[in-house]
């Protein structure tokens, strides 16, 4: 009869060990085996027991989630179970960071509590206007995000009390309504302009921009397709599962330091030109490229192994990427007000030779989300080193969620991999005069 084990036979002793296969709640959505179980199998008394090796987590589950579903085969992505496309389609970014946190699309009521909440949060303590001006004036705005976010822990002691969930939901709501005045504190800052106050009549994109461009009028008014745009741009980078900044957001919030601690460490893990910074890389990529004629000279040299064709590839999607499908809808409606970037041109000429070409193929490279956010948030003004700060607003709420579930799931503790030691074997410390000289 077909059991829900593996049977495992260690050939170095010819000893037999059965192992449970365990699913979640969808059994056809994975099936999985304890990595402690293998500690089981040894090569005698002394032996440890059998690690799994796994550079990189390309095949181990570290938690149990229920918030976002990622098939990457087949190119799907949802929150809490709805499509995003749906989500990008009806909902709102505050909505949708509502039900990414709660678990369910919020009621009338519980969705005008909510975006009051925020609303009334988004100023920060003055002193963050003092602690901002010690940057200097060409510094990355990214840089000045996680060093304002990590900031926040020091005005907030009261957020240490993680176990609290009240104390928790103050922190969330803190967070999510003041990234957006950070990042245009930031953004600010590197323009040598004066920081703008919060405009508690504009919606949270609304806002931002004003925040943003705001300089001489009594009352900034956004555009709205530029306010939606922006709206959908921020649904869809709200959440994607256990990513490097996802992880980095659970491990050190394993520790239990506050969120604005292990906020700013995901925001850090972003920031890289491989996660979050990739939609800067694009820009850079695509502006070097120049013109069309140049592009297939420049796939020539990916292919070579001389470059890395940005905004491309991924570890979980092979196939294309959802939220690039939609991203480029959006980037046609922000093109009929700002007028066409005219690095577009050479992004589709790239795609359109990518995806004809056998290394792309072959290796199963699509665009990803970074591949056109870059060209829509330049037309819409966005200078190049914005482009990680957009992300890190909206993925706040995703990462708040991540480290909600691992502060209730009894299952998880300090988060501390093994190692596979490769270094010397005990030696005996030797005198510096007495060593041999070092090999240059
Ligand atoms: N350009 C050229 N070759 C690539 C690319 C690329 N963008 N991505 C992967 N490859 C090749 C890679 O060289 C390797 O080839 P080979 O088997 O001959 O050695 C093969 O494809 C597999 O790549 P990998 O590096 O093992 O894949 P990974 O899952 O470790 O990396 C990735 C995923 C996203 C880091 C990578 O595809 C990449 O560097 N892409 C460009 C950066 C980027 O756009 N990042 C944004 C990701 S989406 C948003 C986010 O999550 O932040």
């Amino acid at each position: 009869m077909a059991k829900d084990s593996l049977t495992i036979t260690d050939n170095r002793t010819n000893k037999t060990y059965e192992i449970p296969i365990q699913y979640g709640t969808y059994p056809q959505y994975g099936a999985s085996i304890r990595a402690t179980d293998l500690r089981q199998i040894k090569n005698g008394e002394e032996d440890f027991g059998l690690l799994s090796y796994d550079p990189a987590f390309g095949n181990t589950a570290s938690c149990r989630s229920a918030i976002t579903f990622v098939d990457g085969e087949r190119g799907i992505l949802r929150y809490r179970g709805y499509p995003i496309d749906q989500l990008a389609e009806k909902s709102s970014y505050l909505e949708v960071a509502y039900l990414i946190l709660h678990g369910e699309l919020p009621d009338e009521q519980q969705l005008k509590v909510w975006v009051d909440d925020i609303t009334i949060h988004t100023m920060v303590h003055e002193s963050i206007k003092k602690f901002l001006d010690g940057f200097r004036y060409d510094a990355h705005p990214m840089g000045v995000f996680v060093g304002a976010v990590g900031a926040l822990s020091t005005f907030y002691p009261d957020a240490r009390g993680v176990d609290d969930p009240d104390c928790r939901a103050i922190q969330i709501t803190r967070l999510i309504a003041k990234v957006p005045t950070l990042a245009a504190m930031a953004f600010r800052h590197s323009r040598g302009m004066p920081y703008v106050y919060p405009d508690n009549d504009l919606s949270l994109t609304g806002n931002f921009l004003n925040m943003l461009w705001r300089t001489a009028e009594p009352k900034y008014e956004p555009n709205p397709v530029l306010e939606r745009a922006l709206d959908v741009l921020f649904i869809l980078h709200v959440d994607h599962e256990q990513n490097c900044s996802a992880n980095a957001m659970r491990s050190i919030g394993s520790s239990r330091p506050d969120p604005y601690c292990a906020l700013s460490g995901a925001a850090a893990a972003l920031y890289g030109p491989l996660h979050g910074g990739a939609n800067e890389a694009v820009l850079r990529m695509l502006a070097g490229i120049g013109t069309r004629a140049n592009v297939n000279k420049f796939v020539e040299g990916v292919k070579g192994g001389k470059e890395r064709l940005m905004g491309f590839g991924h570890r979980v999607y092979k196939n294309y990427d959802p939220r690039a499908r939609i991203i480029k809808q959006t980037a046609d409606e922000v093109f009929a007000v700002t007028g066409v970037n005219p690095l577009l041109e050479i992004a589709l000429e790239l795609e359109q030779v990518a995806l004809k070409d056998e290394y792309f193929i072959e290796r199963k490279l699509y665009p990803n989300v970074d591949f056109y956010s870059g060209i829509i948030y330049q037309a819409m003004g966005f200078p190049v080193d914005m482009f990680p700060v957009l992300f890190a607003i909206p993925r706040t709420a995703g990462w708040l969620a991540q480290w909600e579930e691992l502060l209730k799931d009894k299952e998880q503790r300090i988060a501390r991999p093994r190692q596979v030691y490769d270094g010397n074997d005990t030696r005996d410390y030797v005198e510096v005069g007495k060593r041999p000289p070092a090999a240059s």
